[in-house]
């Protein structure tokens, strides 16, 4: 009998237990992170201020595995493991021998792949006493995720939300209140940088690096916030394995072992969620042929124009100093829909093991990330959102070029979010009003110019 399996699912009694922390494989470790004002390596005393504990030691903790509470895992359960799909209308479609699967995050309740840390770090900043919690979000999906998280826990959450979403994406602040939190577009009148940016240009339309600065200032002006990120660093790319842990035990039930995997990137941190797991089978020698490829957007091209540096992780320079590709701190990137991967640098990790040559990059345009998210939805069904259209289209040219190669490759890839609340970007691009935008040169030399002077 062939086997024309579509959906493969765990229970829910093999959920992991455990995150995988490919700190303690890496061939070379992680370049220290630097304080951004005496740009000396940071200290858990550094850090204090912005974070709890527990995930102050995660961030820089080289054991392998690192214990998922069950009062994280508990929540994980509401939607948690999530399913592998064999994308076969899709290879249909295109008359590929290529195998395609996506692991699936469209199905947590604020609908990506982001609740994996939110609801961690919601959970650690509650067990330390903390009451409130700021943070910044760009399409809006992190802010309603920690929105969700801060209500499973009861922590007060402010969001500081790059104004040309929250104007693009109505529907994401309103989930954030419905869940308890409060949304505020950025620059806001809320902190200084907001305000000195307002007066500078009051239709300013933000970026990542600004909203993170407001929310870190936000932070540090009061005793009882912390600060939370969505991306970039360690722990959230820790938390975030859990996806690639449950992928690899579904691949296993599908008896395949990718070839490929692809994830889109604006932080990294679900791009890595799913290709950590696997990238461990790469440092240690089992699998030298893996391909790992990470997708990211022309208008905001980190890992394919960036240099490798040391940079701030925010545009006002309070946040710590990474080792990075970057775009330079002060870049403010084109108004794509895709409003997560609008970040001006990377996970360091990413960085590194890209850097390394375990990993490589892509960039693609918009308006072709769309016609492959319109294909995905007209063969699979979902309706995908724009960051993860990205995605999509680096599966199906590697899909297509297995149909010009008659190869049979195994591609796997995370498809990390739907875009129902992405539906104004949907209607721009199917009444042709969507456009590209050209690789902004000048304005990347520019913010270049302004890196951190680091001995
Ligand atoms: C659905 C979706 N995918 C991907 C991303 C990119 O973030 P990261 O690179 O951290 O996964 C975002 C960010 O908001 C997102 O909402």
């Amino acid at each position: 009998m062939s086997d024309n399996t579509v959906k493969y699912t765990l229970h829910e009694r093999d959920l992991p237990r455990y995150w995988y922390n490919v700190q303690a494989d890496l061939p070379e470790p992680l370049p220290p992170a630097l304080h951004p004002v005496t740009m000396k390596p940071l200290t858990p005393a550094d850090l204090a201020p912005l974070f709890p504990m527990e995930l102050i030691k995660q961030e820089v903790s080289t054991e392998r595995w690192i214990e998922i509470p069950d009062e994280v895992r508990d929540i994980y359960r509401l939607w948690r493991p999530t399913s592998l799909f064999r994308a076969r209308r899709l290879e249909k479609f295109l008359d590929t021998p290529a195998k395609i699967f996506y692991k699936y995050e469209g199905v947590s309740p604020p609908g990506s792949h982001k609740p994996n840390t939110a609801v961690a770090q919601a959970y650690y900043n509650k067990k330390e006493g903390v009451r409130r919690i700021a943070t910044e979000t760009g399409a809006g999906q992190w802010g309603s995720a920690l929105a969700f998280a801060g209500a499973c826990f009861g922590v007060e959450i402010k969001v500081y939300m790059v104004g040309v979403s929250y104007y693009q994406k109505p529907y994401r602040r309103i989930m954030m209140e419905a869940w308890g939190a409060n949304c505020v577009p950025s620059p806001s009148p809320d902190t200084n940088i907001g305000r000195q940016m307002l007066a500078a240009d009051p239709d300013c339309p933000g970026s990542l690096g600004l909203a993170i600065s407001e929310a870190v200032e936000d932070t540090m002006s009061r005793d009882d916030t912390h600060y939370s990120l969505g991306s970039v660093l360690n722990h959230v790319l820790l938390h975030q394995t859990i996806n690639g842990l449950e992928a690899k035990k579904l691949m296993e039930q599908a008896g395949e072992y990718p070839d490929i995997v692809i994830g889109c990137v604006g932080g990294g941190s679900n791009a890595a969620g799913l290709f950590l797991p696997f990238v461990k089978d790469k440092l240690d020698g089992t699998r030298p042929n893996l391909r790992i490829i990470n997708v990211e957007p022309h208008s905001c091209p980190t890992l394919t124009k960036g240099p490798h540096v040391y940079d701030y992780g925010d545009s006002a320079k309070m946040a710590p100093i990474l080792k990075m590709y970057s775009l330079g701190h002060g870049f403010m990137p084109p108004p794509i829909h895709a409003g997560g991967l609008r970040y001006h640098g990377m996970a360091p990790i990413i960085c590194h093991l890209q850097k390394l040559g375990y990993t490589e990059a892509r960039a693609v345009h918009q308006l072709e990330t769309f016609e492959a998210g319109i294909t995905f939805a007209r063969t699979e069904g979902i309706l995908s959102a724009p960051e993860t259209m990205h995605a999509i289209r680096a599966v199906i040219d590697e899909a297509l070029k297995c149909r010009e190669s008659g190869e049979a490759k195994t591609i796997l890839f995370n498809h990390s979010g739907h875009g129902h609340v992405d539906m104004a970007a949907y209607d721009a691009y199917l009444s042709g009003k969507l456009q590209d935008y050209e690789y902004p040169r000048e304005k990347i030399e520019e913010s270049l110019a302004d890196l951190p002077k680091v001995g």
